[in-house]
């Protein structure tokens, strides 16, 4: 038999693959009520127009929609999205804007073009497991920064930067996994920070359009964009399945950035950049981006109230304005991977948070995602894991005990 271990590069040992794909593949099964995933809702995808835009975009312009194409994306998408993210006092053109197949080969490419071994890396604790695995082959040094209700806690960040760390990788908007967002005043002081010990970042916001309670806030882009790699992504504003994100950034590292994607995959596919773009350009987000927040928002708020109502006193949960997810914290001595057996036995799924944390915390922590499940489905789902929650917790020192 022939032996592929043998053959492995050493940094493949470092890989491993995504838990959450695993769980998803367990959840799939249609009795289970699943807040494992952090899919869109399949109601939202706007199916008929992204028909009408293929088959336009197939028969006016078949031969580009299916040719090789450029490295940096289609112009007028970057266009479009460059003119979006436009501010007063910030101008951007398609030169600041390169397309990617989603924001995580951007953020696999990051970790090719700025990382060596070793290097150290500052994260929120928890953080992105997308981000994690990705750059997991580095054997990087995470300087790591705990979050609370206002995000990223800043005031433990300069000891850290003293330390000359390359990056800083931050969800400042209703992060994943915990929901929480960066405050408008500590985002003007890590930018301070930032400038003063000359630490590059890399700002990934996916779920910046989903806002559902409080007011919009700045990004670090736009506060200041030199020192910022801005990841963007239509997966949750159009859909995901079309893989199209984009890479916001000063040139130098653009022009970096484009090398690895050449070598990646020489480009992201100029069919679905032309849907996506079809789809968007005459203003179809203003219209489509309030109906998901409401759709959204709406499933946040029975979530939140299911925890109230079916949740023991002792496990606490964020309250996100945004986004698809919030963080639940068990009693220290309950294991949420070991829970999560019992929950899906009780068909019932979330991913525990182990996974999303650097180091040894998080083991009682899990996340629920509220996007995906209808409204009926988030009702039992929550009262189901309230009631496997009771029956742990009463038992006494609990069912489980962390080794
Ligand atoms: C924080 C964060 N970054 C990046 C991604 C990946 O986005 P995309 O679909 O654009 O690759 C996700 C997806 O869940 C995410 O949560």
């Amino acid at each position: 038999m022939f032996n592929w271990n043998d053959k492995f590069a050493a940094r493949a040992a470092h890989m491993k693959r995504s838990s959450i794909r695993e769980i998803l593949k367990l959840t799939q099964k249609p009795d289970i009520i699943s807040f494992a995933g952090g899919l869109p809702a399949p109601e939202s995808f706007p199916v008929e127009r992204v028909r009408q835009a293929a088959d336009k975009v197939l028969r006016e312009r078949f031969n580009d929609a299916l040719q090789y194409s450029l490295s940096e994306g289609l112009p007028e998408l970057r266009d479009f999205i460059a003119q979006r993210m436009s501010r007063p006092g910030l101008t951007l053109t398609r030169d600041n804007i390169l397309i990617v197949g989603g924001a995580q080969q951007a953020i696999d490419m990051i970790g090719r073009v700025l990382l060596d071994e070793n290097d150290r890396v500052v994260v929120e604790n928890p953080t992105y497991l997308g981000m994690l695995i990705a750059w997991k082959p580095y054997n990087l040094r995470y300087a790591t920064v705990d979050t609370d209700n206002d995000g990223l806690r800043v005031e433990q960040v300069e000891a850290i930067f003293r330390q000359k760390p390359k990056l800083i990788y931050l969800v400042p908007n209703f992060q994943n996994p915990q929901g929480v967002t960066l405050s408008f005043a500590r985002r003007r002081e890590l930018v301070r920070l930032l400038n003063k010990y000359q630490v590059a970042v890399v700002e990934d916001n996916p779920y910046g359009d989903l806002r559902y309670s409080g007011e919009d806030i700045p990004s670090l882009y736009e506060l200041d964009s030199n020192q910022v790699i801005y990841l963007g992504s239509f997966s949750k504003i159009v859909a995901p399945g079309l893989r199209v994100g984009w890479v916001a950034a000063p040139p130098p590292i653009l022009d970096k950035i484009l090398e690895a994607k050449q070598s990646t995959d020489l480009h992201t596919s100029p069919l679905t950049q032309m849907i996506i773009h079809e789809v968007v350009k005459d203003g179809f987000l203003d219209e489509h981006i309030p109906r998901l927040r409401a759709l959204y928002r709406q499933r946040r708020d029975v979530m939140l109230q299911m925890l109230e109502r079916y949740f023991p006193p002792e496990v606490q949960w964020s309250r996100p304005d945004g986004g698809l997810f919030l963080m639940v914290t068990l009693p220290k001595h309950v294991p949420a991977a070991e829970l999560l057996k019992h929950a899906i036995q009780h068909k019932v799924a979330f991913v525990p948070g182990d996974d999303f944390h650097v180091g040894e915390a998080g083991r009682n922590t899990l996340r629920l995602n509220f996007s995906n499940a209808q409204l009926t489905q988030i009702e039992v789902g929550i009262q189901r894991l309230g009631n496997l929650l009771k029956e742990v917790l009463v038992k006494e020192g609990g069912l489980f005990a962390l080794p």
